[in-house]
């Protein structure tokens, strides 16, 4: 093509382009049209009870609020309960309860929400596990499938993503997110949006995707839940806000509030966090939801006396609806009577929620994709399940390969030990609401199935701390423990490589179960210690919901792997990587720490003052006497079976105007013999700039696929949107002067090249 026919050619793109953006404008504003009506003539016969009724959401375990004594049924019969969560068993119920659309007085569909958060029956890896593949496309299907078998058992609406970014792992919801960074979380968080929510919220199998925890609940102090969360602003644009924008962005149509509070104002009566930060600049047009009974708990928070003053200032800050605490539907009546709260801020709220039902097409069907007798045709399907094979396969990340202990041999004898080798349900997470576990790959049946020469014992029982046994009442029993491991260590005498499956179980993480001591429990690790004393090598893999401090298991392993929660397709994934048909990919998300009290600790920390130089000696720098800086296992780090070089790093330019972008690229070359995927990464640091910056910040990686011996230029496209930070205006920014771009298979292993920006 010669210039002037290129020429030719974009203009007529951008013609074309243009044109269609134009009709798709037009028809949103026709459609805007249509839903305003529609909703208007609605709102115009609804009473005040039933405007007041769609801002409430229900389930049957909600006993907190003050009309806890009345029947959920007649509060949906009478219009007070417009929309509910957790009907659990499924799905004729889901069925039924739905049935009263049909006797509500206005017919108005009801939004059924559940925490669907790694899959519905088919059950993936926890999310933190999903982020570890740091593959996105993957990242969303598996949104999709949950979507689809969500909306097949009658449910609407989940709450998720959970995109809190993390950085304390004794805080039990790391689980559910995406890990520290948040680059990598903003692309997860739009990925799972539009895979939940599809192209159109109109299609049947969309499933509403409530984002949260609205905001900075990943902050809770020493990472205990609920706690409070101090922090400045700069951290909280620069690092926390951006994954909840990205949600938002890519067209999330509701989002939760957060149990903390944020500048001593509780995030369920901000009405900076809800008005002037989310819908005034950030352009949300969905419904703000609260967490679970947390207008109520602004009493305990000190900031109202009673449910009144609360609902009157969550209203006033921008809630829309109340989950479980009924403040709204007790007290919003008075609280117009008196001129506190105004009909129009009523009528806002309840006309958002109606827009959201208008939207999802629930006033043409209110039971959309549901269908009682499909639904066992359209869960657990076998693409499904290939997908939560892939999903595991890929978020398993293998810490330690002494001597390539890994891949193991098939035809080997092997011993297969612990408390999570043969538990179907321990796959799952305390997530996990409507996954079938009887159809869950064991760990001992996915070995046995690729290696049938296997002996199991289950070893020791999960826990033998005497605070945690009486806090969740669970017992230990000593004798038992010590036949346990007598046992064991019998079987693996007889092997010739032993499978240890260790970690925490389901109980452990998640929502209100932070750890302070976050190893794995000692009974455990006596195990472990007496299993390598048979002189076997042992292979470890871990079954956790967070990073575990693992220094003082390191001396008994020969090989570990993360296999976090992995889901429905555990054992046959777990054991496709032990005997080497996959190569791990798989690279942390979140930091491993060596000890508790390295915590908070991240890849992407300020420089300070004084920054730490490894190997000097100098007294007063910022470290500590008796520990190491330096984290067990870094951000991005995840070894395979094969071994990766990086070579000759280069820069399109070096010197660039801050409106251009630059090529930077480096040889990647698979100098092992076995195919692997690796995960490339490219960091930034702004060397001088107007507030401080971290040492590193994660801005782009891909995924490569190499055969042995195989080498590739990996580029990336560095842009002036990913040199910017926000500076102390909150103006996202970008400052010329000297920037290091560092690619490179972790945040602590990596090759460095300079850019300028110039003036
Ligand atoms: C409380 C949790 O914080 C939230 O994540 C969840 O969605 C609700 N309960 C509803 O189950």
């Amino acid at each position: 093509m010669n210039c002037n026919m290129k020429k030719h050619h974009i203009l007529l793109s951008i013609i074309f382009i243009m044109g269609w953006m134009q009709v798709a404008i037009g028809q949103k504003k026709q459609n805007d049209k249509q839903m305003d009506l529609f909703v208007a003539n609605l709102m115009s016969k609804m009473t005040l009870e039933e405007k007041i009724g769609q801002l409430n959401l229900l389930s049957p375990f909600s006993r907190t609020g003050p009309f806890a004594n009345i029947k959920l049924e007649e509060k949906m019969k009478d219009g007070n309960a417009g929309n509910l969560y957790a009907i659990l068993g499924l799905p004729e119920s889901v069925h039924n309860k739905l049935q009263y659309v049909d006797s509500t007085r206005m017919h108005i569909p009801f939004l059924s929400g559940l925490d669907i958060i790694h899959g519905f029956r088919t059950v993936f890896p926890i999310p933190l596990g999903l982020s570890c593949t740091w593959d996105i496309e993957l990242i969303e299907q598996t949104a999709r499938i949950a979507a689809i078998e969500a909306t097949a058992a009658g449910y609407n609406w989940t709450f998720s993503p959970m995109v809190d970014l993390t950085r304390d792992p004794r805080w039990g919801r790391v689980m559910e997110g995406s890990g520290e960074d948040p680059y990598l979380g903003s692309q997860i968080a739009s990925a799972v949006v539009r895979g939940y929510q599809g192209d159109d919220l109109a299609d049947n199998t969309s499933l509403l995707s409530c984002v949260k925890h609205f905001a900075l609940y990943g902050a809770a102090e020493a990472g205990r839940d609920y706690n409070t969360v101090e922090m400045n602003t700069l951290t909280m644009y620069e690092y926390y806000l951006p994954p909840y924008k990205a949600a938002i962005d890519a067209g999330a149509g509701s989002i939760m509030t957060s149990f903390n509070d944020i500048n001593g104002v509780p995030s369920t009566g901000n009405k900076w966090l809800l008005t002037d930060l989310l819908r005034n600049d950030w352009g949300f047009d969905g419904f703000v939801v609260t967490d679970f009974n947390a207008i109520q708990e602004m009493i305990n928070h000190g900031v109202a006396t009673d449910y009144e003053q609360a609902a009157e200032q969550s209203l006033n800050a921008g809630v829309d609806m109340d989950m479980a605490s009924e403040s709204y539907i007790a007290s919003l009546k008075n609280l117009l009577d008196e001129g506190k709260v105004s009909m129009k801020q009523i009528d806002l709220a309840c006309r958002r929620v109606l827009e959201v039902k208008y939207k999802m097409g629930l006033f043409d069907d209110p039971y959309r994709n549901f269908n009682a007798d499909s639904i066992d045709s359209v869960t657990l399907t076998s693409s499904h399940l290939e997908i939560a094979k892939k999903a595991a396969l890929e978020s398993f990340v293998l810490l330690e390969n002494k001597n390539e202990t890994l891949p193991l041999k098939k035809g080997n004898k092997i011993a297969l030990i612990g408390p999570f080798a043969d538990d179907q349900r321990e796959m799952f997470s305390s997530w996990t609401l409507a996954g079938k576990s009887q159809k869950v790959v064991s760990i001992l049946d996915g070995i046995k199935k690729l290696n049938p020469e296997v002996v199991y014992a289950l070893g020791s029982q999960v826990i033998d701390d005497s605070l945690f046994l009486e806090k969740r009442r669970v017992r230990y029993d000593e004798a038992k423990q010590n036949e346990l491991v007598n046992d064991a260590v019998s079987v693996a005498e007889s092997a010739d490589v032993i499978i240890t499956v260790l970690g925490e179980s389901s109980l452990m993480s998640g929502e209100a179960k932070s750890r302070t001591n976050i190893s794995i429990p000692k009974c455990q690790v006596e195990l472990l210690k007496k299993l390598k004393a048979t002189g076997k090598p042992v292979v470890l893999v871990l079954i956790t919901g967070r990073p575990l401090i693992l220094s003082e298991v390191i001396p008994y392993v020969d090989a570990m792997v993360v296999g976090w929660r992995p889901g429905t397709e555990a054992g046959s994934a777990i054991a496709e990587v032990l005997f080497g048909e996959y190569n791990p990919s798989g690279k942390l998300t979140m930091t491993f720490p060596r000890s508790v009290g390295q915590i908070p600790i991240y890849y992407n920390h300020k420089n300070t003052g004084r920054p730490y130089e490894p190997g000097k000696t100098e007294q007063f720098v910022s470290n500590y006497i008796d520990a190491h800086n330096t984290p067990l296992y870094p951000f991005g780090y995840g070894l395979s079976y094969t071994q990766y070089e990086y070579s000759n790093l280069r820069i399109s330019k070096p010197e660039i105007s801050p409106t251009e972008s630059v090529t930077v690229t480096m040889d990647v070359k698979n100098a092992g013999s076995i195919e692997g995927e690796e995960i490339v990464q490219l960091y930034v640091r702004d060397l001088v700039s107007s507030v401080t910056q971290p040492i590193m910040k994660l801005k782009d990686f891909k995924r490569v696929m190499l055969k042995s011996g195989q080498s590739e230029s990996v580029s990336f496209t560095v842009t002036p949107e990913k040199l910017k930070f926000f500076n102390s205006e909150l103006k996202e920014v970008l400052e010329p002067g000297d920037f290091h771009i560092m690619i490179g298979p972790s945040s602590s292993t990596f090759d460095t090249i300079k850019l300028t920006v110039k003036e």
